[in-house]
Parts: structure tokens; sequence; C-alpha cells
């Protein structure tokens, strides 16, 4: 797999476009900056313009770095439109990446419908919608197309106090595996990533949940060390290229031999 040892060869062509979500910040945005950097033109999404600006300063080619900002759960109802404006500004698109996402960690007792919906509609309702726009013959290249999710290891492997997190990354890992039913005929793959902890700001948040003990000792469970988005980005690319046209329906686990 020559690309994911040899980051200089071009994997992809200025007109294969890649809507990314997350851009802004960690997975999604070592994933915008790496399609970008192996040749693709990137349209990245985040909630705030000033952090999107910031990633495309790190753009090998910042002039196929555009910055879409959007809060995707704002109307979620208008997200296929909002896809077919993106094509209508940019050109048919050949790759989705969905790595926009909250976390959560709370008990059963802390259950709130308010919150859990909140994770829904991030990890699974508003990719949905934006699928169903990419998808749409006039908005995606068809053929050679395709799209990624990024799910969590949580979904596979049971934590405490992850329920909610977890149950809408299952969902969303169950979805893209019927969109990969679905799309095949046309020629479009779907897949999932699901990591483990990855260094992010997400992390963080994580971190100060458990408290610094906790952390050190889960830190230690990872005979490779935690992620770190680019490890991510680089099988991303792979998945959304043409050297991976043979793998549709997968959802792949990368935990740096944690589980
Ligand atoms: N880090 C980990 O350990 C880990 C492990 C497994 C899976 N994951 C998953 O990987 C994905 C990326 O996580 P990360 O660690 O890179 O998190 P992160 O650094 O916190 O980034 C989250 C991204 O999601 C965007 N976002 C959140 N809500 C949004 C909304 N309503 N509309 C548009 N954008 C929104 C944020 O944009 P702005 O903040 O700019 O608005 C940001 O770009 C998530 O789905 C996460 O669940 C992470």
């Amino acid at each position: 797999m020559l690309c994911l040892q040899n980051p200089d060869r071009m994997l992809f062509s200025r007109d294969h476009r890649i809507l990314v979500t997350g851009a802004s910040s960690g997975i999604g945005r070592a994933i915008a900056l790496r399609c970008n950097a192996l040749g693709a033109t990137v349209i990245a999404n985040g909630r705030e313009e000033n952090r999107l600006r910031e990633a495309r300063e790190q753009a090998a080619n910042a002039e196929a770095f555009a910055l879409e900002a959007l809060d995707l759960t704002s109307d979620m109802e208008a997200l296929p439109k909002w896809v077919t404006r993106l094509r209508e500004r940019y050109g048919k698109l050949g790759g989705f990446v969905h790595a926009a996402g909250l976390g959560l960690t709370a008990p059963l007792l802390m259950y709130n419908l308010e919150e859990a919906g909140k994770l829904f509609d991030i990890h699974v309702h508003a990719p949905m919608l934006l699928a169903k726009g990419f998808a749409d013959r006039r908005n995606t290249i068809g053929k050679g197309a395709a799209m990624l999710f990024m799910g969590s290891s949580g979904a596979v492997i049971p934590q405490r106090a992850k329920l909610v997190y977890a149950s809408a990354k299952g969902a969303q890992i169950t979805a893209a595996r019927c969109l990969a039913k679905e799309l095949a005929p046309r020629g479009i793959r779907v897949n999932s990533i699901s990591p483990a902890l990855v260094e992010t700001p997400m992390l963080e948040g994580f971190r100060t949940m458990l408290g610094e003990e906790s952390f050190t000792a889960e830190k230690e469970q990872y005979p490779f060390g935690l992620g770190q988005p680019e490890d991510v980005a680089a099988l991303a690319c792979f998945l959304l290229s043409e050297e991976s046209r043979w793998i549709t329906g997968q959802n792949i686990i990368m935990d740096g031999g944690r589980y």
C-alpha cells in the first residue's frame, strides 16, 4: 500500500473534491490536510470560520482548500440542499468524510433526552442527510466516489458511561453499512473507521473527566501509545482513494493494540 508509506505520492487529482466535516480540529483537520497534500480539492467544514482558517494555513495547497463554515445541526432538513449548493460552487464531489462529532461520558443516571438528542443529531441524523445530498446523482461523480464515517471503538467494545455516545456511533456505523449496500450498484463505496483514544481536543474533555491518575493508567494500556490524528488520516485517505476500490461496507478498528 504505497499511499500509506509514501505521503508524497499523489492519490487524488485536483478535480477530485472531498467534503470533510470536522475539518477545523483533530482527526477531521488531519484528514482534510492529508487529502489536500495528496492532490485533492478539500471543502472544509466546521462551525468556526477562524478555526477553519487556521487549518487552511497548514495546507500544502491552500488554493485547493475551501472553507464552508456551518453548524450542521442548526437546520438538518436543509443539509441535502447545502450539498447541492457546494456542487454548484465547486463541481461534483468525489468524497465525503464525516468527522464532526461531540464526545459524552455520562452514566445511565445522567441520561437526558436533550443531550442524547444532540449526540444522535451530529453522529446520525446530520451525516445521513449529508449522505443523502452526496448520493444525489447530480452532486456526485458516481463510480469512484467514496464516503467515510468516523465511528468509535466504543461502539464495538462496551465501556462504562459511554452508552449514549457508543449507541450513536453504533447507529452511524450500521447506517454506513446499509448505505454501502444501497450505493454499491452505483460504484460508490462507504466505510467507517473506529478509533480508540486519539490525541485531539476532544480527548482533553475525557482526560479531565477521568482525572490524571486514571488517564495515565488508561494510556498505559496502549502498547503503541495513544493514536495521533495523522494515524487516522493515513487510513482515511487510503479508503477514499481508488487504491481501496475493493473495500466497502467495513468498519475498521484502529486501537494501537489496546483491545
Ligand atoms: N479523539 C478520540 O479519541 C476519538 C476516538 C474515537 C472517535 N472519535 C471521533 O472522531 C471524530 C473527530 O473527533 P476529534 O477527536 O477530532 O474531535 P475534535 O477535535 O473535538 O473535533 C470535533 C470537530 O467536530 C466539529 N463539530 C462539532 N459539532 C459540530 C456541528 N454541530 N456542526 C459542524 N461541526 C461540528 C468541530 O467543529 P468546531 O469546533 O470548529 O465547531 C470540530 O471540527 C468525532 O466523531 C469523534 O467522536 C474521536
